[in-house]
């Protein structure tokens, strides 16, 4: 497996290989990989016959004050799990590589963008869609993989993708978690001993809100009401979000019916964890 920095020959590399018929595909991470990562990596190999998979902690979907510094790196043991899990090329450009002087470029998704993350990360979507527009250009992906763990991100990068015509299939990879129920991330890594134990709260509130529904309730302000009610029983939790929005529109919902997504944002201790359920109801 190679690992490689530059954009230029990354591209070249995709272009040749796709000469050769094969198919190519994309796995965008901001790299400290997980199974969750993992997941993305094998269900590409399924599909494509040659995979990258980026790893660039991308600077401009953070905002001021958040993580972008601490935000865990360890290329070396990422090389070795991506290895490990079939990864045929690692894409690790240099910050200076992707945006460099003078950049002036950014895509702007509209309404999808307004709720959830979108609301409570202003600029974060910018950031996300101009990054994941530039790796497709740059590894040229006939497929592109993404976890439903960010939900709001996979729905904004398919719209994006079918607005500007751009010539690859997303694929939507459900939630990776742990065998306790916390959904796996980068960024579990920064939780103290107590802050993991009550995090957990996360999808007990979850599948609570799903069995709500299965018996019934349509009602969204009773939903949220026991979201709620299950969070807070956790000390440590600092909502930032609890919404239930339409899964295609991302606007929120009064009543339940059709693809229903419920997305949270809690904040423990300085960790801000993300997670979210989609019923069809
Ligand atoms: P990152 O957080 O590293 O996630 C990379 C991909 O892995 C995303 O598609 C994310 O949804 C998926 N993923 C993370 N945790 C998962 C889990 N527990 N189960 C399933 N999939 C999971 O998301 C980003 O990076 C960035 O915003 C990126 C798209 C790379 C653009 O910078």
């Amino acid at each position: 497996m190679e690992i490689i920095n530059s954009p230029a020959q990354i591209q070249q590399y995709a272009l040749r290989v796709k000469r050769q018929g094969k198919k190519v595909g994309l796995v965008p991470t901001m790299g400290y990989l997980h199974k969750g990562h993992l997941t993305l990596i094998k269900e590409a190999k399924t599909k494509c016959d040659v995979v990258i998979a980026s790893i660039f902690v991308n600077p401009i979907q953070f905002g001021q004050g958040e993580d972008y510094e601490e935000y865990p790196r360890d290329l070396t043991r990422d090389a070795d799990l991506a290895k490990g899990a079939g990864v045929d090329v690692i894409f690790a450009p240099r910050v200076s590589e992707m945006y460099p002087k003078g950049y002036q470029t950014f895509i702007q998704i509209e309404s999808l963008t307004e709720r959830l993350c979108g609301a409570s990360r202003p600029g974060h979507f910018r950031g996300v869609a101009t990054v994941v527009a530039k790796l497709f250009n740059i590894a040229q992906p006939d497929f592109a993989f993404f976890g439903q763990k960010d939900a709001q991100q996979v729905i904004i990068i398919e719209r994006m993708v079918e607005d500007l015509n751009m010539p690859l299939k997303i694929v939507r990879v459900p939630i990776v978690r742990e065998d306790d129920g916390l959904a796996m991330s980068s960024r579990n890594v920064y939780l103290n001993a107590e802050e993991r134990r009550q995090a957990l709260v996360l999808f007990d509130s979850l599948k609570a809100a799903k069995s709500l529904v299965a018996q019934g309730e349509r009602d969204a302000a009773r939903v949220k009401e026991k979201l709620i009610e299950i969070i807070s029983k956790a000390p440590l939790a600092e909502i930032d979000y609890v919404e239930i929005v339409d899964g295609k529109t991302v606007q929120p919902v009064k009543k339940l019916s059709g693809e229903v997504l419920i997305a949270l944002a809690v904040r423990f201790g300085k960790t801000r964890l993300i997670d979210n359920i989609i019923l069809e109801v």
